[in-house]
Protein backbone atom coordinates (compact mmCIF):
# COMPACT_ATOMS: atom_id res chain seq x y z
CA UNK A 1 0.00 0.00 0.00
CA UNK A 2 1.03 3.33 -0.93
CA UNK A 3 0.74 5.89 1.46
CA UNK A 4 1.93 9.07 1.86
CA UNK A 5 2.37 9.29 5.28
CA UNK A 6 4.63 6.57 5.57
CA UNK A 7 6.60 7.65 2.07
CA UNK A 8 7.35 11.06 4.13
CA UNK A 9 8.65 9.14 7.48
CA UNK A 10 10.64 7.49 5.52
CA UNK A 11 12.56 10.01 3.75
CA UNK A 12 13.06 11.45 7.07
CA UNK A 13 14.61 8.19 8.32
CA UNK A 14 16.20 7.98 5.37
CA UNK A 15 17.77 11.24 5.20
CA UNK A 16 19.07 11.22 8.69
CA UNK A 17 16.85 13.97 9.86
CA UNK A 18 18.09 13.84 13.70
CA UNK A 19 21.32 14.55 12.47
CA UNK A 20 20.74 17.22 9.82
CA UNK A 21 20.50 20.23 12.88
CA UNK A 22 24.44 20.06 13.55
CA UNK A 23 24.79 21.03 9.63
CA UNK A 24 23.93 24.48 10.83
CA UNK A 25 26.73 24.94 12.42
CA UNK A 26 28.56 27.03 9.21
CA UNK A 27 25.83 28.23 7.38
CA UNK A 28 26.58 32.23 8.13
CA UNK A 29 29.32 32.45 5.83
CA UNK A 30 27.78 34.69 3.35
CA UNK A 31 28.15 37.80 5.37
CA UNK A 32 31.27 40.06 4.09
CA UNK A 33 32.01 41.76 7.76
CA UNK A 34 32.34 39.48 10.47
CA UNK A 35 29.71 41.10 12.80
CA UNK A 36 27.60 39.12 15.31
CA UNK A 37 24.47 38.51 14.40
CA UNK A 38 22.12 39.60 17.71
CA UNK A 39 18.35 39.36 17.77
CA UNK A 40 15.87 41.70 18.43
CA UNK A 41 15.65 42.74 22.01
CA UNK A 42 11.79 42.86 22.42
CA UNK A 43 11.02 44.83 25.69
CA UNK A 44 6.82 45.67 25.72
CA UNK A 45 3.95 43.67 24.55
CA UNK A 46 3.47 46.23 21.75
CA UNK A 47 6.77 45.79 19.98
CA UNK A 48 6.78 42.61 20.46
CA UNK A 49 3.73 41.99 18.66
CA UNK A 50 4.73 44.02 15.99
CA UNK A 51 8.32 42.01 15.61
CA UNK A 52 5.65 39.07 15.30
CA UNK A 53 3.00 40.80 12.72
CA UNK A 54 6.26 41.85 10.65
CA UNK A 55 7.30 38.49 9.21
CA UNK A 56 6.21 35.21 8.00
CA UNK A 57 7.71 33.35 10.72
CA UNK A 58 9.04 34.73 13.74
CA UNK A 59 10.81 33.19 16.74
CA UNK A 60 11.18 34.52 20.10
CA UNK A 61 13.72 33.37 22.85
CA UNK A 62 11.20 33.87 25.54
CA UNK A 63 13.56 33.46 29.00
CA UNK A 64 12.57 33.79 32.42
CA UNK A 65 16.23 32.70 33.53
CA UNK A 66 18.94 33.97 31.70
CA UNK A 67 21.58 31.87 32.80
CA UNK A 68 20.52 28.35 31.48
CA UNK A 69 22.74 26.68 28.86
CA UNK A 70 19.70 27.00 26.10
CA UNK A 71 20.39 30.93 26.07
CA UNK A 72 23.57 30.56 24.54
CA UNK A 73 22.69 27.79 22.51
CA UNK A 74 20.01 29.99 21.23
CA UNK A 75 22.22 32.95 20.37
CA UNK A 76 24.42 30.58 18.60
CA UNK A 77 21.86 29.49 16.38
CA UNK A 78 20.64 33.06 15.42
CA UNK A 79 24.13 33.84 14.21
CA UNK A 80 23.83 30.61 12.20
CA UNK A 81 20.35 31.45 10.73
CA UNK A 82 20.74 34.62 9.05
CA UNK A 83 17.14 33.70 7.13
CA UNK A 84 15.03 33.87 10.34
CA UNK A 85 14.25 36.86 12.44
CA UNK A 86 14.86 36.04 16.11
CA UNK A 87 13.91 38.07 19.12
CA UNK A 88 14.98 37.58 22.50
CA UNK A 89 12.81 38.62 25.28
CA UNK A 90 13.10 38.11 29.72
CA UNK A 91 10.46 41.32 30.24
CA UNK A 92 8.18 39.90 33.31
CA UNK A 93 5.26 41.24 31.60
CA UNK A 94 5.78 40.17 28.14
CA UNK A 95 6.78 36.90 29.62
CA UNK A 96 3.02 36.92 30.96
CA UNK A 97 0.76 38.29 28.27
CA UNK A 98 2.43 35.40 26.20
CA UNK A 99 1.80 32.81 29.18
CA UNK A 100 5.32 31.59 29.66
CA UNK A 101 5.94 29.66 32.52
CA UNK A 102 9.30 28.28 31.66
CA UNK A 103 12.04 29.60 29.22
CA UNK A 104 10.79 28.49 25.95
CA UNK A 105 11.31 29.05 22.24
CA UNK A 106 8.25 29.98 20.68
CA UNK A 107 7.68 30.24 16.59
CA UNK A 108 5.11 32.54 15.06
CA UNK A 109 3.98 31.78 11.48
CA UNK A 110 1.17 33.22 9.62
CA UNK A 111 0.66 30.88 6.91
CA UNK A 112 -2.02 29.03 9.62
CA UNK A 113 -1.81 31.90 12.14
CA UNK A 114 0.06 29.22 14.58
CA UNK A 115 2.26 29.40 17.30
CA UNK A 116 4.80 26.57 18.10
CA UNK A 117 6.40 26.15 21.41
CA UNK A 118 9.43 24.44 23.05
CA UNK A 119 9.20 24.46 26.43
CA UNK A 120 12.51 23.52 28.07
CA UNK A 121 12.46 21.15 30.61
CA UNK A 122 15.83 20.03 30.84
CA UNK A 123 18.64 22.60 30.05
CA UNK A 124 21.37 19.86 29.68
CA UNK A 125 19.51 17.93 26.97
CA UNK A 126 19.13 21.34 24.92
CA UNK A 127 22.01 21.96 22.51
CA UNK A 128 21.78 23.96 18.82
CA UNK A 129 21.53 20.86 17.12
CA UNK A 130 17.55 20.58 18.80
CA UNK A 131 16.91 23.91 18.73
CA UNK A 132 17.98 24.01 15.09
CA UNK A 133 15.46 21.08 14.25
CA UNK A 134 13.21 22.87 16.02
CA UNK A 135 12.94 25.86 13.49
CA UNK A 136 13.63 23.70 10.19
CA UNK A 137 10.67 21.63 10.82
CA UNK A 138 8.08 24.84 11.96
CA UNK A 139 9.06 26.94 9.65
CA UNK A 140 6.09 27.09 7.21
CA UNK A 141 5.80 30.02 4.85
CA UNK A 142 3.19 31.14 2.12
CA UNK A 143 5.07 28.53 0.25
CA UNK A 144 7.21 26.31 2.11
CA UNK A 145 9.84 24.29 0.43
CA UNK A 146 9.48 20.49 0.74
CA UNK A 147 12.30 18.48 2.21
CA UNK A 148 12.58 16.25 4.68
CA UNK A 149 12.48 18.87 7.69
CA UNK A 150 9.29 20.91 6.68
CA UNK A 151 7.29 17.38 5.36
CA UNK A 152 7.32 16.79 9.10
CA UNK A 153 5.66 20.10 9.94
CA UNK A 154 3.30 20.20 6.98
CA UNK A 155 1.84 16.95 8.62
CA UNK A 156 1.69 18.67 12.14
CA UNK A 157 -0.44 21.51 11.06
CA UNK A 158 -4.05 21.28 11.20
CA UNK A 159 -4.41 22.82 8.08
CA UNK A 160 -5.16 19.15 6.11
CA UNK A 161 -5.50 20.90 2.37
CA UNK A 162 -2.10 20.50 0.64
CA UNK A 163 -1.19 22.24 -2.81
CA UNK A 164 1.81 21.11 -4.22
CA UNK A 165 3.24 22.72 -7.54
CA UNK A 166 5.78 20.80 -9.16
CA UNK A 167 8.54 23.48 -10.65
CA UNK A 168 12.52 23.08 -11.74
CA UNK A 169 13.75 26.33 -9.52
CA UNK A 170 16.65 26.15 -12.03
CA UNK A 171 14.01 27.21 -14.65
CA UNK A 172 14.01 30.57 -16.15
CA UNK A 173 10.13 30.47 -15.58
CA UNK A 174 10.47 29.64 -12.12
CA UNK A 175 10.41 33.08 -10.50
CA UNK A 176 7.10 33.74 -12.31
CA UNK A 177 5.50 30.98 -11.17
CA UNK A 178 6.54 31.54 -8.06
CA UNK A 179 5.36 34.94 -7.70
CA UNK A 180 2.11 33.95 -8.76
CA UNK A 181 1.70 30.79 -5.97
CA UNK A 182 2.45 32.98 -3.73
CA UNK A 183 -0.21 35.53 -4.21
CA UNK A 184 -2.54 32.70 -4.20
CA UNK A 185 -1.07 31.21 -0.85
CA UNK A 186 -2.02 34.16 0.96
CA UNK A 187 -5.61 33.94 -0.51
CA UNK A 188 -6.07 30.80 0.93
CA UNK A 189 -4.19 31.77 4.49
CA UNK A 190 -5.37 29.09 7.34
CA UNK A 191 -7.68 27.14 3.99
CA UNK A 192 -5.06 25.47 2.13
CA UNK A 193 -1.02 25.18 2.65
CA UNK A 194 1.16 25.90 -0.18
CA UNK A 195 3.97 24.09 -0.99
CA UNK A 196 7.13 23.76 -3.43
CA UNK A 197 8.30 20.93 -4.94
CA UNK A 198 11.73 21.87 -6.31
CA UNK A 199 12.24 18.67 -9.20
CA UNK A 200 15.55 19.61 -10.07
CA UNK A 201 16.34 17.90 -6.37
CA UNK A 202 16.78 14.22 -6.80
CA UNK A 203 15.31 12.91 -3.95
CA UNK A 204 11.80 14.77 -5.08
CA UNK A 205 11.29 12.39 -7.75
CA UNK A 206 9.47 10.05 -5.17
CA UNK A 207 7.00 12.71 -4.45
CA UNK A 208 6.31 12.92 -8.27
CA UNK A 209 5.68 8.94 -8.65
CA UNK A 210 3.53 9.64 -5.78
CA UNK A 211 1.28 11.98 -7.52
CA UNK A 212 1.78 9.46 -11.11
CA UNK A 213 3.32 12.20 -12.84
CA UNK A 214 5.96 12.79 -15.21
CA UNK A 215 8.41 15.30 -15.76
CA UNK A 216 6.97 15.53 -19.35
CA UNK A 217 4.37 16.50 -17.79
CA UNK A 218 5.35 19.59 -15.38
CA UNK A 219 4.80 22.30 -14.10
CA UNK A 220 1.85 20.75 -12.44
CA UNK A 221 -0.07 21.11 -9.46
CA UNK A 222 -1.22 18.39 -7.32
CA UNK A 223 -4.00 19.15 -4.20
CA UNK A 224 -3.89 16.38 -1.06
CA UNK A 225 -5.87 15.80 1.93
CA UNK A 226 -3.98 14.44 4.62
CA UNK A 227 -6.87 12.87 6.39
CA UNK A 228 -7.84 10.55 3.81
CA UNK A 229 -5.47 11.04 1.37
CA UNK A 230 -7.24 11.91 -1.74
CA UNK A 231 -5.49 13.88 -4.26
CA UNK A 232 -5.85 15.13 -7.78
CA UNK A 233 -3.22 16.91 -10.06
CA UNK A 234 -3.42 19.55 -12.72
CA UNK A 235 -0.68 19.81 -15.44
CA UNK A 236 -0.25 23.38 -16.53
CA UNK A 237 1.43 25.09 -19.39
CA UNK A 238 1.28 28.19 -17.46
CA UNK A 239 0.84 28.85 -13.91
CA UNK A 240 -1.71 31.70 -13.53
CA UNK A 241 -3.28 33.11 -10.84
CA UNK A 242 -6.83 31.93 -11.66
CA UNK A 243 -6.00 28.40 -12.73
CA UNK A 244 -4.44 27.92 -9.17
CA UNK A 245 -7.72 29.30 -7.50
CA UNK A 246 -10.19 27.05 -9.59
CA UNK A 247 -7.81 24.40 -9.15
CA UNK A 248 -7.71 24.49 -5.42
CA UNK A 249 -11.52 25.67 -4.99
CA UNK A 250 -12.73 22.88 -6.48
CA UNK A 251 -11.03 20.65 -4.27
CA UNK A 252 -12.01 22.01 -1.32
CA UNK A 253 -15.51 21.95 -2.19
CA UNK A 254 -15.16 18.55 -3.35
CA UNK A 255 -13.82 18.02 0.40
CA UNK A 256 -16.59 20.00 1.95
CA UNK A 257 -19.33 17.84 -0.39
CA UNK A 258 -18.17 14.74 1.34
CA UNK A 259 -18.05 16.34 4.85
CA UNK A 260 -21.84 17.22 4.69
CA UNK A 261 -23.31 14.85 2.27
CA UNK A 262 -26.44 15.40 2.19
CA UNK A 263 -27.53 18.85 0.29
CA UNK A 264 -30.73 17.15 -0.51
CA UNK A 265 -31.55 17.30 3.00
CA UNK A 266 -30.84 20.85 3.12
CA UNK A 267 -33.11 21.68 0.17
CA UNK A 268 -35.85 19.51 1.82
CA UNK A 269 -36.11 21.60 5.28
CA UNK A 270 -35.79 25.05 3.05
CA UNK A 271 -38.98 23.44 1.34
CA UNK A 272 -40.81 22.50 4.80
C1 LIG B 1 33.43 26.52 8.96
O1 LIG B 1 33.93 27.12 7.76
C2 LIG B 1 35.23 27.62 7.90
C3 LIG B 1 35.61 28.39 6.64
O2 LIG B 1 34.85 28.00 5.51
C4 LIG B 1 36.20 26.47 8.19
O3 LIG B 1 37.50 26.95 8.33
C5 LIG B 1 35.75 25.80 9.48
O4 LIG B 1 36.57 24.69 9.75
C6 LIG B 1 34.30 25.35 9.40
N1 LIG B 1 33.86 24.90 10.71
C7 LIG B 1 33.15 23.80 10.87
C8 LIG B 1 32.69 23.52 12.26
O5 LIG B 1 32.87 23.05 9.94
C1 LIG C 1 -2.88 33.13 27.33
O1 LIG C 1 -3.78 32.19 27.85
C2 LIG C 1 -5.12 32.66 27.92
C3 LIG C 1 -5.95 31.62 28.66
O2 LIG C 1 -5.74 30.34 28.15
C4 LIG C 1 -5.62 32.93 26.52
O3 LIG C 1 -6.93 33.42 26.54
C5 LIG C 1 -4.71 33.95 25.84
O4 LIG C 1 -5.11 34.15 24.51
C6 LIG C 1 -3.26 33.52 25.90
N1 LIG C 1 -2.42 34.59 25.41
C7 LIG C 1 -1.70 34.49 24.30
C8 LIG C 1 -0.93 35.69 23.88
O5 LIG C 1 -1.65 33.49 23.63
Amino acid sequence: MENFILHIFLIVFLSGVFLLGSGEKNSSSEGTAKEERKPVLLEDVPGTAAFIDGAEVAVIGFFQDSEKNEVSEFLTMVENMPDVPFGICTNSQVLSHYNITRNTISLFRMVDNKRQDLEIEDSNKIDIAKLSRFVRMNELRWVTEYNPMTAVGLFNSAVQTHLLLFSDKTSPLHTERINKYREAAVAFQGKVLFILVDISVKDNDRVLSYFHLTKSQLPALAAYYTADEEQDVLPLDEVSLDRIKDFCNAFLERKEGKKNPKPEDKLFREEL
